[in-house]
Parts: structure tokens; sequence; C-alpha cells
């Protein structure tokens, strides 16, 4: 169903770069953003979704199947973020609501993060900044400080999607990095550019000097690091998780480099989020940890926020929505 500019109302639930926004409003549409500087509870969510006909949201609004019956008068809901594990897309799909999300745009600035966390782990450099702070930089000891080179190791990538490709490119570049990898189905096309090797999940963990992870959540793939997983990692293996904290057993990871399982790890997504200030990850030599930035540049920020409205815009445009993850919703018509 298409509506007059008029009677749409967008429901924008948190201070998105302008960029989209102002897209929005160009329409003709009526916006209404969330002010405050936290999210919405669960029933504010409700309470405003009901009197809107359009979704732009992020990861932390819970959208399952209670909100989307409740709420099934929806056209429309985008997404600022390419993963969108916080949207029971099926039901969304049952009933004819097309979902959006914003792929390609931020791979490059993710990558770029997780490739950071590596070098950063390896040559513990979060740790020793630190340390300058508690005034522990007196005289030269040569063997105090040390990493771990990365020249010629083996990076296994879990999930060798965009985001994945993008940060092996990065490891062969700069350090001549061998790719491996473990898929949900073969990437032809990374193994032609970056030579990278397909290996099953237990290789992966064997064989992994860096191992990454690019993949989605799913029941799959929550929880799949734990202790077994970091017991069959080297003891000089880096973890690097850029893609949801859930994927990660924390306590386990915790235990797995205190006890010298494997050797470091660098997080930009943490279990639970936000990580608790007091966590020991935080006071760990080879532990680097971030508050979930992968995407985070003015320049990637707009280009999602633009990519966001474009997925509305072009609904009620009745135009072809690029970024859409559930087309079939669109045959089952509103
Ligand atoms: C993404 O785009 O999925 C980021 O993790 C933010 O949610």
């Amino acid at each position: 169903m298409r509506r007059d500019p008029g009677e749409v109302r967008v429901l924008v639930t948190r201070m998105f770069p302008e960029r989209g926004i102002d897209l929005i409003r160009d329409e003709g549409f009526g916006v209404s953003v969330w002010p405050h500087e936290r999210p919405m509870t669960e029933e504010e969510f409700l309470k405003e979704a009901k009197r809107s006909t359009a979704l732009f949201c992020t990861l932390s609004e819970k959208i399952d199947r209670a909100f989307l019956e409740e709420c099934s008068h929806i056209d429309v809901i985008s997404q600022f973020g390419v993963g969108y594990d916080n949207i029971d897309v099926l039901t969304a799909e049952r009933l004819g609501i097309p979902v959006c999300n914003t792929p390609y745009v931020l791979s490059d600035a993710t990558a770029d993060v997780a490739f950071g966390l590596m070098i950063n782990v390896s040559r513990k450099m979060f740790w020793l900044h630190k340390s300058i702070a508690g005034g522990e930089w007196n005289y030269f000891r040569p063997g105090s400080g040390l990493g771990i080179e990365l020249r010629g190791k083996t990076l296994g990538v879990f999930g060798l999607g965009r985001i994945g490709t993008e940060m092996a490119r990065r490891c062969t570049g700069a350090f001549g990095m061998k790719v491996i990898y473990h898929n949900r189905k073969r990437n032809k096309e990374a193994e032609d550019e970056l030579g990278a090797r397909y290996v099953t999940f237990e290789e992966l963990l064997e064989e992994s000097d860096v191992l990454t992870l690019h993949a989605s959540l799913s029941n799959e793939t929550e929880g799949i690091f734990d202790m077994k997983a970091f017991g069959r990692m080297k003891e000089s293996a880096i973890f690097i998780n850029t893609a949801r904290g859930l994927m990660h057993n924390e306590e386990d990871l915790i235990r797995a480099i205190r006890e010298g399982v494997i050797w470091g790890a660098g997080l930009d997504v943490t279990n639970p989020e936000p990580m608790d200030p007091g966590n020991p990850l935080l006071e760990m030599e080879n532990v680097a940890v971030l508050p979930h930035i992968g995407s985070a540049t003015v320049e990637t920020r707009n280009r999602m926020s633009e990519l966001a409205a474009s997925g509305i815009i072009n609904y009620y445009r009745g135009e072809t929505i690029d970024n859409i993850v559930n087309p079939r919703s669109l045959d089952r018509g509103k």
C-alpha cells in the first residue's frame, strides 16, 4: 500500500546523521525523531511505533515477533546498520513488511577497525599506552612490552563476506598473510583474488594465527567461540571480534587469555554490551577493546544514513529497493 506523503510518519529512533533524515523530509514525509540521549524503553518504542508508518531504527531496538504482530500496520523498516539480528525478518516477511539495511557502505570502516585491533593486540598498544599514565615508563628494558609479528602469519576468517574480504585484503597487502576461511558457502571470488583456502571450522581454529569474525549472528553462530573452541586454537593466536559479541562466550574468553590458552584478543563487540567497566579484559596486556565503533567515521555514518533513508523513500515511491533483505515481503503486499 502506498500513501500520500502527508500520511507517512517515519519514527527515527536516535539522532542519526541528518543527511538521511533530510532526504526523508524532502519527500514531504512526517518525521519524528526520538530526542533523548537514551534508547527508548520497549513500551515507549511500541507506543511511538503505533503512531508511525515506517521505522528508521538500529540494532538495539528489539523488533521481534510480538512487536511486529502488534505493529503489523508498519509499511517498511529501515535499519541503520548491516546486521539485523534484532529483527524477526521472517515474521516481517509474513506480514508483508520490507526490511532494509546498510550493506557495502560500512565494509571499509569496519575492516579498518578489525585490522587496527589486530595490530594493537599484537604489539600490546592499548596496554602500553595505559602504562604510561600509570608512571611505568622509566628506563629501557629490552625484554619488556614485547609483541608478536604478523608478517607471513595465517589469517583465519570466520565469515568471508564483504567485511571479511576487506580485512583479508588489508592483511595480505600489509603483512603478506595467508588467508584461510570458513563460511556456510564457498567464496570463489575471494579464493581467486586472495588465494583464500576454504577449511572446516576445526581447521580454522587449529591453523589460524589471527582468527577474525565477520559472520552474522544466528542460531548456528551464537556462542560458537567458547572454551572448547579456544582450546583448539594456537597458544599464540589472536582472536578478533568486530561482528557480534554474542558469538563469543566472554567468561570463556577471559579464562582462555588468563590461562594462556590463546595469546590475546581485540574486540569491537562484547558480550554483553555495553561492557562493564570492571571487566577483567580491560586490565589485560594482550587485549584491546572498543565500544562497538566499527562504522564510526563521518563519511560512513553519512552514507549509512542516506542508504537507510533510501529504503523508506524507494518503498513509498514504488521504486526498486536495492538494500532490502526480505524481497519476498513485497509479493505479500500490504
Ligand atoms: C552493524 O552495522 O551491524 C553494526 O554492528 C552496527 O549495528
